[in-house]
């Protein structure tokens, strides 16, 4: 043993004496010029690199050529240099370029400088004033992967939490390689809502924009995102939800019916389906029962590819849902060429609509642009309402109390109507102040967008702080919603806590669509959504939870959201609805 710990001891001494030899005594097959070598690795830089301030031949150059003649040797930045001030030799040197030398910059010194400059600036970010405190995390990376790892609870992220604790309302952090406030401050979360256009401007990670296309909604300002904004209230604003109500409520019934002759059903994963196909066809009068390609399928796994690190290599997330988004832009696209070829005599949905416009000469529209958006509305509808209603059948199947008033309410509904015949009424979904409660407590604890980006247009002034102009900063509703100063005991169900809230004016702690300018233009359409749903559901079906998913909300996404839910027909209503069970498979939600 020993003598195998002094054979390498030794071998180690004799290596580094070999090599500090060497360093001092360079190879040559020949003379040598001389001058000396410096430091072992450090050489001669510092010295080389002293500042002086005269226009003279620098002191380390002067120095050495008094001592060593025109031609001299040293090491700069762990290189052997041979340094020359004779002319024969530099005139060599030019002209046999190629031949004899190569030019070789100071490049080794450059980038190291650089990148220790580069640290430096990474880990201390400029700013004209007091930045909030945080940590930067690493290099490049920053704290994207702590941010982004799944945790199953209905809590506020640990990420926002822990630095919650340790630096107070407003923190710094860089997340997919871009400096990002976060902000939980109800106070500025105000300001950043209501400043849009002047202090903030929406922004999405660059991964967003290739993804949703450059030209959608949330990165258009000024007068071309109103116009915008008006065409999509258009579609899902009151005046058109009024006409839908019915066809909302037909659809929902047919897919109840279907789902209550399956086993078993993933309900995030059917009632996806469901609010897609519904939108699909406002849109664009998709059925995919006619058509041939399945637009859909291209939105499978988005969410994971959206919130997933941009590589775009085969295999990675962010390739599939890019490639996902190259179909479904190629068959919106198709679709909009053969409307043009083929136009209705009554103009009836968004791609009428749209055709119309582009026929105007003096629209600010473009083709790409409605196809952006439509890429966007098929996106934003059905993931984001679907998610909200199986949280809630998921919350109500926890809170057997809550569910009773909601049945109450809507089987008051069916008493009360004059026509049996009649479907749902405007009048009577104004009438749902229950289930509007509900709707709000539901997507206060789901927190389906978990934060909301914006950038800095200039430096900002908030508190003691500065935000620098051209910072990121992302509005972290789950710490608003889940703060027990805004909301008492936070994590608890409680729909009827929003009677008292309504007087109290919750919309500062209440930010589930966003707010100001930027509000969600989907509220409305997602709220009918639900409300006509549990109205067909508490009604007419009793259901069980046959295999409760585990609930996974990340600080990005839902990471599994399996409510298998079976359906039961109800046993106590109208005589009407049969009683049979019926049963089918369960299908496995996609994993993020
Ligand atoms: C539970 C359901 C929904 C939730 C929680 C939700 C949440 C949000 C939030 C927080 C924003 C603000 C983003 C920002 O300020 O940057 C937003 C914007 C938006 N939402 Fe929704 N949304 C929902 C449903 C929908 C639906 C059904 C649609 C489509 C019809 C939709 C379309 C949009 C669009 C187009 C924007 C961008 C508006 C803009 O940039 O001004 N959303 N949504
Ligand atoms: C989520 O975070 C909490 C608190 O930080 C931790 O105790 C728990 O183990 C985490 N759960 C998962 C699934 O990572
Ligand atoms: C739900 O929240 C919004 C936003 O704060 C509020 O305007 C509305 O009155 C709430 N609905 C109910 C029924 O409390």
């Amino acid at each position: 043993m020993w003598s195998v710990s002094l054979c390498i001891a030794a071998t180690v001494v004799v290596s580094i004496t070999h090599w500090l030899y060497r360093w001092w005594n360079p190879k040559c097959n020949g003379n040598l010029p001389p001058g000396s070598m410096g430091w072992p690795l450090l050489g001669e830089t510092i010295q080389f690199f002293a500042p002086n301030s005269t226009w003279d031949t620098p002191p380390f150059v002067k120095e050495r050529m008094k001592r060593y003649g025109s031609i001299f040797r040293t090491s700069l930045v762990g290189r052997p240099v041979i340094v020359s001030t004779d002319s024969d030799l530099n005139n060599m040197i030019f002209q046999q370029e190629g031949q004899l030398f190569q030019s070789c910059l100071c490049i080794a010194a450059t980038v190291v400088v650089s990148i220790t400059h580069w640290l430096y600036r990474w880990w201390n970010p400029k700013c004209n004033g007091n930045l909030p405190p945080g940590s930067m995390g690493w290099p490049l990376l920053g704290e994207t992967i702590q941010f982004f790892a799944p945790n199953s609870t209905w809590d506020t992220p640990p990420f926002v939490k822990e630095r919650m604790k340790r630096y107070g309302s407003i923190f710094r952090t860089s997340l997919v390689g871009r400096p990002v406030i976060v902000s939980t401050d109800s106070d500025l979360n105000n300001m950043i809502f209501q400043q849009e256009g002047q202090l903030f401007q929406s922004w999405y990670p660059d991964s967003f924009t290739e993804v949703f296309g450059r030209q959608n909604v949330g990165s258009l300002h000024g007068y071309m995102y109103k116009y915008l904004k008006n065409m999509v209230l258009y579609l899902f604003g009151p005046e058109s939800l009024k006409k839908m109500l019915n066809e909302v409520e037909t659809v929902a019934t047919r897919n109840l019916d279907k789902w209550a002759g399956q086993e078993s059903v993933e309900l995030k994963d059917v009632t996806a389906n469901m609010i897609f196909d519904l939108t699909a066809k406002k849109l664009i009068s998709y059925d995919p029962e006619k058509s041939s390609e399945n637009l859909r399928e291209n939105f499978v796994a988005f969410i994971q590819g959206l919130i997933s690190f941009p590589l775009d290599i085969p295999g990675t997330a962010y390739h599939k849902c890019l490639q996902g988004r190259k179909k479904a832009m190629t068959m919106l696209t198709n679709m909009l060429d053969e409307r043009r070829a083929n136009p209705r005599k009554v103009k009836s949905d968004f791609f009428d609509y749209v055709l119309e416009e582009l026929d105007r000469g003096d629209t600010i529209l473009t083709e790409a642009i409605a196809l952006d958006l439509m890429f966007v509305l098929l996106f934003a509808s059905f993931e984001t309402t679907s998610l909200a209603i199986t949280v809630a059948v998921r919350l109500l199947t926890e809170n057997p109390q809550a569910l009773q008033k909601l049945t109450e309410e809507h089987e008051n509904i069916l008493r009360n109507r004059e026509n049996k015949e009649s479907g749902l009424t405007w009048k009577e979904y104004k009438s749902m102040s229950y289930t509007f409660q509900l709707i709000n407590e539901t997507v206060r604890l789901a927190n389906i967008v978990p934060g909301v980006f914006r950038k800095a247009l200039k430096d900002i002034k908030i508190k003691d702080y500065t935000i620098p102009a051209g910072w990121a900063v992302m509005v972290c509703p789950p710490a608003v919603h889940l703060n027990p100063n805004n909301y008492k005991d936070p994590l608890e169900f409680n729909p009827s806590r929003w009677e008292r809230m309504e007087q109290k004016g919750a919309s500062k702690y209440f930010m589930a669509f966003g707010g100001g300018m930027r509000f969600c233009v989907g509220t409305d359409f997602t709220k009918v959504q639900m409300a006509v749903f549990l109205h067909c559901l508490v009604t007419k079906y009793r259901w069980q939870t046959v295999r409760g998913g585990e609930i996974i909300i990340g600080s990005c996404c839902v990471e599994k959201f399996g409510n298998n839910t079976k359906f039961l027909n109800s046993n106590y209503a109208e005589d009407d609805f049969s009683q049979e069970h019926v049963k089918l498979d369960a299908i496995q939600a996609p994993r993020c």
